[in-house]
């Protein structure tokens, strides 16, 4: 056979095996039997070992083993499964505990539980009455699928559990995973661990899942019914008891100090454990402080994930292209000779700006080390100088976009009066194409509207061909002509259609953000939605140009300000916004409706004494309440802490606001 006839035969039997899939999973109607399906997946892979140069994503080499069933269940989880932030330094740690300090105005030592952070599958057992009822995926964290017989097959999950004290409505989580040496019996099927563990957890076959070996380690809770365990390692040492796998690496450290000196240990040691980690997680053990703490929109307060450091690999820079960003910010990305760190094959690395290229002198050509960690995109790390050829010219950061070529500038930062290390397209006449691309992807994105059926790689190819140019072309497609684009079907189109129906149900924060406003990230669309609390009000604000009432908001300055009126003075994104309220059903802020402070407003002044300014407000909300920074007639109380201002007191007396003392708030609220 020549390269050509081995190609068609290779890609005619990923076809086959394709279609099989979709007989199996998605129509439960297989016309293989086990074995003729074995064989088929077989003879991909034989062809791939013995000719390295086919290649196709759908080939059962890549990625999962065998394409996972979709027709699961759904499951709202009771509390959302959230992600952790990271840290991957001692600056992130410190930050990390100065911003728990100042929270809950407490400045000793804290104890953290310390774990290891199991490179796997997220998953959440639900016992009623000492009973497993619901084993479940995490999802996107807030809805995931009910996959109970097939973690039933794991040996360390629990069935039944007979202890006396073990609750009778509990929810335990933990990780699913493969161990190493597990892996590499079948590591000619799947891409990683991670990925063999997830492949297997979504078969529609619990025989299917049972043939590969998992394991579950136990680390935390969703909820417990009356709850009165004291510290996490309290809890861990319960699940231990009860009968879960908790890590026999756990440990409880005190501060900083300790927590690094047991990371540099543990990572030297990394290497020599049967699973695949990532970092240790810290989480603060008391579980008083933990509640207090709470969440943002994406992760707990009292816990963070310091990453073990990054894999690495030298390779060549071919070329440096400049990305233009949905800000308009130019970020150079050396495309490089391929290279493979960690088990991921690396092509593109960020440069991060010009004054980072500038910093390290690279220059195309140059050997360069490039690290990956976790998750984040590859970067760049330095040149090797002794590899340098010595006819390589310094590299020019072009002074105009390279998309709409207007001038770019590094703007000057008042705070820190220096010039940002960005350079940025003016995009002055809001024609930049690439901004215009980048903010749509940025609106389909997970956080945002969540349309999961139309990728980054599709909002380029619609762009191209004039199908989407504005958010709301995305609710306005004509299906007829994505029906004979290339690689359209009637399935994908059908689940296209379903995936953009289904993100028109949104709420005012992800919306907020999906516009891409640059300084309102999701927190800070957060914090707007939780004043504004509808829709109509935000466009109200824009209309009047009031953007200063939002200087009301905690957290809320100048910057994001600016950066709004900056937005908002392009008619045409106010006119995307309007057409969008009414082609979506926007959920208003979840207001508590019922609370012993219903209707009522707080100010304070002063520092509190023993609680941040963000709990109390937290806590006043909880209650039904609002808080404002301003003095005026619509204020019910002013609270007063240490050293008050007393120009506000002398307001509030002008205006007949009830001033009080903290000690008089908490009575209010008991
Ligand atoms: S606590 C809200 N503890 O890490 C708290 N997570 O990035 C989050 N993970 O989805 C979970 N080991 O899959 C926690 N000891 C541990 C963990 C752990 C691994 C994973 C888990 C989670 C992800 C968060």
């Amino acid at each position: 056979m020549n390269k050509k006839d081995i190609i068609k035969t290779y890609e005619f039997k990923i076809k086959k095996l394709d279609e099989h899939n979709e007989l199996y999973y998605e129509k439960s109607e297989p016309k293989l039997s086990d074995a003729q399906y074995d064989n088929l997946k077989n003879e991909i892979i034989q062809l791939e070992k013995k000719f390295s140069y086919l290649n196709n994503p759908n080939s059962p080499s890549k990625k999962v083993g065998f394409k996972p069933s979709k027709s699961f269940e759904k499951y709202k989880h009771k509390v959302p499964m959230l992600s952790l932030s990271n840290a991957f330094d001692v600056e992130d740690l410190k930050n990390f505990e100065k911003k728990i300090f100042n929270y809950l105005k407490k400045i000793e030592n804290i104890e953290y539980s310390v774990e290891p952070k199991i490179d796997g599958i997220s998953a959440s057992l639900t016992y009623k009455n000492k009973i497993l009822k619901y084993g479940v995926s995490r999802g996107d964290g807030k809805i995931g699928e009910i996959i109970t017989e097939n973690l039933k097959t794991i040996k360390d999950i629990p069935i039944e559990i007979k202890k006396k004290d073990f609750p009778n409505d509990i929810e335990v989580r933990g990780e699913v995973f493969i161990s190493k040496n597990d892996f590499l019996k079948i590591q000619d099927k799947f891409a990683n661990p991670r990925n063999a563990a997830s492949g297997s957890l979504r078969q529609k076959d619990p025989k299917e899942t049972k043939k590969i070996p998992l394991n579950f380690i136990a680390y935390s809770f969703g909820y417990i019914e009356n709850n009165n365990f004291k510290s996490q390692s309290n809890f861990l040492n319960m699940l231990k008891k009860w009968g879960f796998r908790t890590n026999v690496d756990n440990n409880v450290l005190m501060n900083v100090e300790e927590l690094i000196k047991f990371h540099k240990k543990f990572e030297a040691k990394r290497f020599d454990l049967d699973y695949d980690l990532d970092g240790l997680v810290y989480k603060i053990n008391d579980i008083d402080l933990q509640k207090r703490l709470g969440f943002t929109s994406n992760a707990p307060r009292w816990a963070i994930a310091h990453k073990f450091s990054a894999d690495n690999a030298y390779t060549k820079i071919n070329n440096i292209d400049i990305q233009v960003g949905r800000t308009g910010a130019l970020t150079p990305v050396a495309k490089v000779k391929p290279v493979n760190i960690g088990g991921v094959v690396v092509s593109n690395a960020t440069l991060h700006n010009e004054d980072e290229i500038n910093r390290k002198d690279i220059r195309i050509g140059d050997v360069v080390k490039i690290e990956r960690a976790g998750d984040v995109i590859p970067h760049v790390v330095e040149v090797d100088l002794v590899k340098r050829d010595k006819n390589l010219k310094p590299f020019i950061f072009p002074l105009k976009c390279p998309s709409c070529g207007s001038d770019t500038i590094k703007e000057y930062n008042k705070t820190t009066k220096k010039f940002d290390a960005v350079r940025r397209c003016l995009n002055k006449k809001f024609d930049c194409e690439r901004i215009s691309v980048e903010k749509i992807k940025h609106f389909i994105s997970k956080d945002a509207l969540n349309i999961d059926g139309l990728g980054k790689k599709v909002v380029e190819k619609f762009w191209e061909i004039n199908l989407i140019k504005k958010p709301q072309d995305i609710f306005n497609l004509d299906f007829n002509i994505i029906k004979s684009l290339d690689g359209w079907g009637e399935q994908s189109v059908r689940n296209l259609r379903i995936s953009i129906e289904k993100s028109k149900n949104t709420n005012l924060q992800k919306l907020i953000y999906s516009l891409g406003i640059r300084y309102i990230g999701i927190e800070n669309a957060r914090l707007i939605s939780e004043n504004v609390k509808t829709i109509s009000k935000f466009i109200d604000i824009i209309k009047k140009k009031q953007f200063d009432k939002l200087l009301n908001i905690d957290g809320i300055g100048e910057t994001q300000i600016n950066s709004l009126n900056d937005y908002f003075s392009n008619k045409l994104n106010f006119k995307s916004l309007n057409e969008l309220k009414n082609i979506l059903n926007i959920e208003s802020h979840d207001i508590v409706q019922n609370g012993i402070l219903k209707d009522k407003t707080f100010m304070f002044t002063g520092k509190l004494d023993g609680i941040s300014r963000a709990e109390a407000k937290s806590i006043i909300e909880k209650n039904a309440g609002t808080t404002i920074s301003n003095v005026n007639k619509n204020l019910n109380y002013l609270v007063i802490g240490e050293k008050p201002t007393k120009r506000k007191i002398d307001q509030a007396k002008n205006f007949g606001v009830k001033i009080i003392s903290q000690k008089d708030l908490k009575k209010l609220i008991n």
